[in-house]
């Protein structure tokens, strides 16, 4: 049985979480070995104005039981967002230690590029999730004054940087066997050139990936220009954030693409959740894109042993928005439950 702890979050993050359940039962239908069973919780900035805290005090504790974790997604416009972010997504992230943010694109089968030819876009971006330019180190003085300072370290351990560009090394091997380093080693004088180092050095270990390292503004307007060069990139926390958001927006639509947050070593859970945030704009008005929630679904089970399932669900994913039942960013008219609906049909169930 996978145990499956679902934080539908903000916004529209239960909207969509509740599409990618939907989904998941309905592949669990025609799958007998396929048990899951879901258990949700109800954390977010609506539970932080009541409580004074992001989720329950004992929440990691609680969720380090689960064999993994959906999450929708979180932010809303009464709750700064660092405090509603540094209060659920990034403690989870960190203290179950899912350093690979693993974000696939793919120009899917009936959607539209604002840039790119069909099958000219597949990348992932491999992006390092606990620590870089995230961190709490740091501070504030002279508040208030025309001397305030504010300080905030990036920390790159060698660890940290080794494990995630070891992983993306073997992501491309498993690929097409081209990496894509990025860097800023011109103008970020100390940790770049640390990470270029370490990159270089664990490359030596992967003769057969091609791999170079890019400045990451350069790699931003390469992503644009032409998509079809690129294969794997990996970036810092930051880098790896505004990167994966650039191939996310050019397969069509941010409401597409997935975020698996791993934690390889399978010591804690995973968190598999959309790229997109909880956008306030469209909040409960049933026209959110699930898409890349039911992404999100399928590398979930994918990665807690049901590869094929997951399969089927994307295979299913892409035949809907292929017959030209799309929501509203991408052209079309359905609502998250018409779509949703219409994933399932394709799946060969009724769920
Ligand atoms: C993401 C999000 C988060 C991040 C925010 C909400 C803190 O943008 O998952 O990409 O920057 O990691
Ligand atoms: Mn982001």
């Amino acid at each position: 049985m996978v145990k499956v702890a679902v934080i539908g979050g903000d916004g529209i993050g239960p909207e969509v979480i509740g599409a990618g359940v939907r989904v998941m039962r309905a592949a669990a239908k025609n799958d007998p070995s396929l048990d899951l069973d879901f258990t949700d919780f109800s954390w977010g900035c609506e539970y932080y104005l009541e409580h004074g805290r992001m989720m329950s005090e004992d929440a990691l504790d609680t969720l380090a039981e689960f064999d993994t974790i959906y999450l929708g997604a979180v932010g809303w416009p009464t709750v700064p967002d660092h405090v509603s972010l540094w209060g659920l997504l990034l403690p989870i992230r960190r203290v179950f230690d899912q350093y690979i943010n693993l974000r696939p694109t793919r120009l899917l089968a009936g959607v539209k590029s604002p840039l790119a030819k069909p099958g000219d876009l597949d990348i992932t971006v491999v992006r390092e999730n606990t620590e870089g330019e995230y961190s709490d180190s740091g501070g504030r003085i002279y508040k208030g004054t025309e001397h305030e300072i504010a300080v905030q370290e990036s920390i790159f351990t060698r660890r940290g940087v080794e494990r995630v560009v070891r992983y993306a090394y073997e992501t491309a091997k498993e690929r097409q066997g081209n990496l894509v380093g990025a860097t800023k080693s011109n103008g970020i004088s100390i940790t770049m050139p640390f990470f270029d180092e370490i990159f270089r050095e664990v490359g030596e270990e992967y003769p057969d990936v091609k791999a170079s390292l890019m400045h990451a503004d350069a790699l931003a307007a390469r992503l644009v220009l032409s998509p079809e060069s690129f294969d794997v990139v990996v970036g810092s926390n930051l880098f790896g954030d505004l990167l994966s958001e650039i191939t996310a927006a050019i397969s069509g639509a941010i409401g597409i693409a997935p975020s698996a947050n791993l934690n390889p070593d399978g010591r804690y859970p995973s968190l598999f959740e959309p790229i997109h945030g909880s956008a306030p704009d469209i909040a409960g008005q049933g026209v959110a894109n699930p898409s890349g929630a039911i992404w999100a679904a399928s590398m979930l089970l994918e990665h807690n042993g049901h590869p094929a399932a997951g399969g089927r669900i994307l295979v299913a994913l892409e035949k809907t928005l292929q017959s030209g039942v799309k929501t509203r960013d991408l052209g079309g008219e359905a609502s998250t439950e018409e779509l949703t609906s219409a994933v399932i049909e394709n799946l060969g169930g009724a769920g």
